[in-house]
């Protein structure tokens, strides 16, 4: 039996535009959201610590990396949003650059049309982080309570903190230095919904920490690194230096799990992992800002999609997601399932590049930059 396109992602085409805009958040006025959480909550009599010597050395890092997101980021810092935009547009390519826009939605904007693109586009984006980071703050409560390693709960547990400071980082960003949130994109909801919904634990690093994570610390990475603006800057420097931890604990962990499972067990895995990298995709589209602009996103998109600049963000937001499914061994499983879904979506040339498994350590806070000090 095999598994079609149409049962996974609900449509036979990864591409068909028109599919993925008739999926749209219609709870936007809800203030709270309920999902069942089908997972057993599990105890475990076996308390030995550093069993597992690669998860106790993560938990023992973990500790000592906590810093505080209100007293070690300068908040005090000056945020002029429409600057930054112009000054981010003057230091990388942006969407204009390389492209004809005769003919386009795009023809008549003037300078100014531009630069609310560019506000509207970072309120969606640090929106939707903030959003995803809450994810993550569910999730490894959620493994805390079903993973049956103790050293796995202890780790989780620190996570949980870690989430925390996120969550709470991203909505004070957002709340003082930002002009506006945007509801939770309908892709990423369903993802978020289908990872807290299954029943199986292992799913829910598949989903947050190799998922979720790995696109979060590869997306926090490049803009971390095209931002001017210092404060933001710093704040994903701090984010991302807790996030390279995240993914190594979902590596470290799934390599052990996966070694146990069946060939038809790895093979829902590998499906999971897809689907998830499709609704990633999807939510990166971004359609809410385009209808904000006044664009119709059906006529904006074939154009967009072609930008050069766009095309390279979306493939560098699987720079983590590749190599780290290499190593769990859910690319070559079973007939190369994965392998050539990857290579559908355009990224599978990231197979060799570092996974997450150790990288973590280059992603440190070095000495005292936790306590308010530059970097
Ligand atoms: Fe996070
Ligand atoms: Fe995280």
């Amino acid at each position: 039996m095999s598994t079609t396109n149409e049962d996974l992602i609900g449509r036979t085409d990864v591409n068909d535009l028109e599919a993925i805009l008739s999926i749209t958040n219609t709870d936007v006025d809800e203030l709270v959201h309920a999902v069942a959480d089908n997972a057993d909550a599990i105890f475990t009599w076996d308390y030995e610590k550093g069993k597992r010597p690669a998860l106790n050395k993560l938990y023992e890092k973990a500790k000592t990396s906590q810093w505080n997101g209100e007293t070690d980021l300068p908040w005090d810092t000056e945020v002029d949003q429409e600057a930054v935009v112009m000054a981010n547009a003057d230091a990388n390519a942006g969407l204009r650059d390389g492209m004809d826009l005769r003919g386009t939605g795009f023809e008549h904007w003037d300078d100014a049309q531009w630069v609310q693109m560019g506000v509207e586009s970072q309120n969606w984006t640090l929106s939707q982080f903030l959003h995803g980071e809450q994810g993550a703050l569910i999730c490894t409560a959620k493994i805390v309570e079903t993973v049956p390693w103790i050293d796995a709960k202890y780790y989780a547990s620190t996570q949980v903190m870690d989430e925390a400071r996120h969550v709470e980082v991203f909505a004070k960003y957002l709340d003082t230095k930002l002009s506006g949130h945007y509801p939770i994109n309908a892709h990423l909801k369903m993802l978020l919904d289908d990872i807290v919904n299954d029943s199986r634990w292992d799913m829910t690093y598949l989903g947050m920490q190799i998922m979720v994570e790995g696109l979060a610390l590869a997306a926090f990475g490049f803009i971390h690194q095209l931002t001017t603006e210092p404060l933001l800057k710093q704040l994903l420097r701090y984010v991302m230096s807790d996030e390279a931890r995240h993914v190594a604990f979902g590596v470290l962990s799934l390599k052990e799990y996966y070694a146990e499972l069946t060939q038809a067990e790895i093979k829902e895995r590998q499906e999971f992992a897809f689907e998830a990298a499709v609704r990633m995709r999807d939510r990166f589209l971004q359609q809410e800002v385009w209808e904000r602009m006044g664009l119709e996103p059906k006529k904006v998109l074939p154009l967009v999609m072609m930008s050069p600049q766009r095309q390279m963000f979306q493939q560098m937001l699987f720079t983590k997601i590749v190599p780290n499914c290499k190593k769990l061994g859910l690319l070559d499983a079973g007939d190369g399932w994965l392998r050539q879904r990857f290579g559908e979506l355009g990224v599978i040339q990231f197979e060799n590049w570092a996974d997450t498994g150790e990288e973590y350590e280059a992603f440190a806070l070095a000495e005292g930059e936790a306590e308010g000090q530059p970097a």
